[in-house]
């Protein structure tokens, strides 16, 4: 990846619609919001939150920070998520508005206004309640892209039930866990899932996943018919979706909540350990997502957004979910994916839904450059793309040439790409170019946001100066961070806020730079064991415990290697307990074992590739040599010192990949 130095700035782009102006209106209006924020933290945030959210009981207290990290934020006020993303939205004449356009895998397309979504939540709110549910207990979400997705989270929200959603690609045993680790008392998820012509049994992963023990608290499985597949059915437990929201009432009292309650725990991929449970509040966590729907997306009545990300991460609760709604925008929702039918269904749908702001993965935008450069049919250029105005991307590093690629044929030349840095802690975005405001430069996330005190600092928490790279970390608490990890406060703590940097420094985990002339921040990836495929978050010590499990493994070794098209790419050192196979043993005994880690986790972590030998490659104090094992997947001759490895004959053995 190019840096800085060697990118040079692209002007400011990006037109408001006609005769308005953006949310934040010029470099100067940023930084004065930057200026109101340092000015007076707490004044500048609590300013916003009555700005933009509604309020049943209006706050006092804005931020406590006696226990901190674990900082809280409008406390005593009350509030209702689901109230402030749907009963505003109804009182304000957003009635009739189009809430979703939702478009299936096979091209069918709904529509799914303010008020219908309103009713729809609340039939299921009531339904939930009626099977006992109630304020703090926690339900589990396993289903597909959906209007159904947005129903469910929003119907939790609104009786005061923290949801955890499970992405569809996780397999039973991911689910498990997080079922019993979060304390689910019901589920909700599909008879199937349908996703470029194939279907995925959701409701019988469901089943398998309760029943692997532990799990006698879920006594509802609420279940979405999609496909009509036949699914197994355990009487009194299971009901259907549609049968519980039949029988119920269309309105629904909100529970209100303190604004401290916790909306979500969602799960993601930490250094070690099992994923952690990462819990966000309700007031806090809402209030960023409304006003980064507006300062980052300039989000205006007449537009049309669509956010690519799945339900099950991070994106998919603030900008499908939440952000959308609160600040009543009309959104695309897909079920399927970006290759199918054929790599041009991005445009296509663009195009066919009169998308006005985009919003995607590079790694989305890698894959369809190289289909586009093949096949003209299924190019940008080769679709009526003139309605986009903002374009983004979320997740991993952008490269510049797909930075420039995505810019040209898919803006036209016209649109800023906001490059926006975040991550499932942050809640929201945290470092982002604003469009038609901040000049861009590809490949940098460009400036902090108003009120995000974003910094980079040493090993012992001391800032570096510009152009020197270090760990990025965020110096004030934010309303919408991470309150804790759910049932490990002391993860939260040694993990968020470790002592060596002084214990009062957020760490994201990413080491980054700033440009020595304008300041701006380029991302260069995470400084810990996580790896980042396609943009998903991904632990090595997860995938090395689950070869680790395999009878046939005695040991493995996890590490990434740079993907072109993903970012990274999982290679996975193995040593067998029988003989390091040969012949055609090697690929078979590698299929087996990618088999395994989709059973143990699910498809997203199977490894790219899986290398064999007599032993792992160990200091004489026995660490394994990951550095040089990283060389070695990379195809780099190792060149480090091998005199401290106790067997360096094995590293040629590994350099083989199967
Ligand atoms: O490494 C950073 C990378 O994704 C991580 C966060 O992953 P997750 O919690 O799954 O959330 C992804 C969606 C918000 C970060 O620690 N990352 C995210 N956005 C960017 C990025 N890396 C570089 N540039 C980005 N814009």
């Amino acid at each position: 990846m190019s840096t800085i130095e060697s990118t040079p700035l692209v002007p400011a782009q990006g037109i408001p619609p006609a005769g308005r102006s953006t949310a934040i209106e010029s470099m100067d209006a940023y930084r004065a919001l930057v200026a109101e924020a340092a000015q007076d933290h707490e004044a500048f945030w609590a300013r916003l939150a009555r700005e933009h959210l509604t309020w049943r009981r209006p706050f006092t207290q804005i931020l406590n920070d006696r226990d901190a990290p674990f900082y809280k934020w409008f406390e005593d006020g009350e509030l209702n998520a689901s109230y402030n993303c749907l009963d505003r939205n109804l009182a304000s004449g957003n009635a009739n508005k189009t809430a979703i356009i939702f478009e299936s895998d096979d091209g069918r397309v709904s529509t799914v206004t303010y008020q219908a979504l309103y009713h729809r939540v609340c039939r299921l709110a009531n339904a939930l309640r009626a099977r006992g549910v109630k304020k703090g207990d926690r339900v589990v979400i396993y289903l597909p892209m959906s209007v159904e997705g947005v129903v469910a989270m929003q119907a939790c929200a609104r009786i005061g039930a923290p949801h955890c959603v499970v992405f569809g690609g996780f397999s039973a045993k991911s689910l498990h866990e997080r079922i019993t680790n979060v304390g689910a008392v019901a589920i909700i998820t599909a008879d199937e899932q349908v996703r470029a012509g194939k279907t995925l049994p959701l409701k019988s992963i469901v089943d398998e996943a309760l029943a692997m023990g532990g799990t006698d608290a879920v006594k509802t499985v609420v279940i979405y018919r999609r496909t009509g597949g036949r699914i197994p059915w355990i009487g009194g437990r299971d009901a259907w979706l549609h049968e519980l929201e039949n029988d119920q009432p269309d309105t629904c009292e909100p529970e209100w909540v303190s604004a401290e309650h916790p909306l979500f725990v969602l799960y993601t991929s930490g250094s070690t350990g099992a994923p952690k449970g990462v819990q966000h509040s309700t007031g806090g966590y809402l209030l960023w997502a409304a006003v980064t729907m507006k300062w980052t997306f300039d989000i205006k009545p007449d537009d049309v957004f669509w956010c690519t990300a799945d339900i099950g991460w991070i994106t998919g609760h603030t900008y499908i979910c939440y952000g959308p709604t609160a600040v009543g925008a009309t959104q695309v929702i897909f079920e399927g994916v970006p290759t199918y039918p054929n790599a041009g269904r991005f445009w296509d749908m663009i195009e066919r839904h009169k998308v006005s702001i985009f919003y995607t993965a590079p790694t989305a935008i890698r894959s369809l450059i190289k289909s586009a450069e093949a096949d003209r049919a299924v190019h940008p250029g080769s679709f009526d793309l003139s309605t986009l105005r903002i374009l983004g991307t979320v997740g991993e590093p952008i490269n510049p040439s797909a930075w420039n690629w995505y810019s040209e044929h898919v803006g036209g030349g016209k649109c800023p790409v906001l490059d926006t840095f975040w991550q499932t802690e942050t809640g929201g975005h945290m470092i982002t170019p604003l469009p038609g405001v901040t000049p861009l430069v590809p490949g940098s996330c460009t400036l902090p946001l108003p009120g995000i005190d974003a910094a980079i600092v040493d090993e012992t928490g001391n800032e570096v100066p510009n152009g020197q790279g270090g760990v990025l970390v965020i110096r004030k608490p934010w309303p919408s961070m991470i309150r804790t990890v759910w049932g490990n406060p002391d993860r939260f703590r040694n993990g968020y806020y470790p002592e060596e940097l002084g214990g009062n420094l957020y760490l994201a985990g990413d080491g980054a730079i700033r440009d020595a002339d304008t300041g701006y921040f380029t991302i260069t990836g995470r400084v810990d064991d996580v790896l980042n495929v396609s943009g998903h978050r991904m632990g090595t010590m997860e995938i090395e415990s689950a070869l680790s499990a395999c009878p046939l493994v005695a040991e493995a070794a996890v590490v990434g290697r740079p993907d072109e098209t993903f970012g990274e790419a999982i290679v996975a050192f193995v040593v067998l307990k029988g003989p390091r196979p040969t012949g055609t043993d090697v690929k078979r005994i590698a299929d087996e074992l990618r088999a395994w880690v989709g059973k143990e986790i699910g498809p997203i972590a199977k490894p790219k590739e899986i290398r064999f030998g007599d032993a792992m490659p160990k200091t004489r104090s026995g660490k394994v040599v990951r550095r040089m094992l990283r060389s070695v997947a990379k195809g780099e001759e190792v060149s480090q010192d091998t005199s401290t490895v106790e067997n360096p004959q094995v590293i040629a053995q590994f350099a083989d990949p199967a």
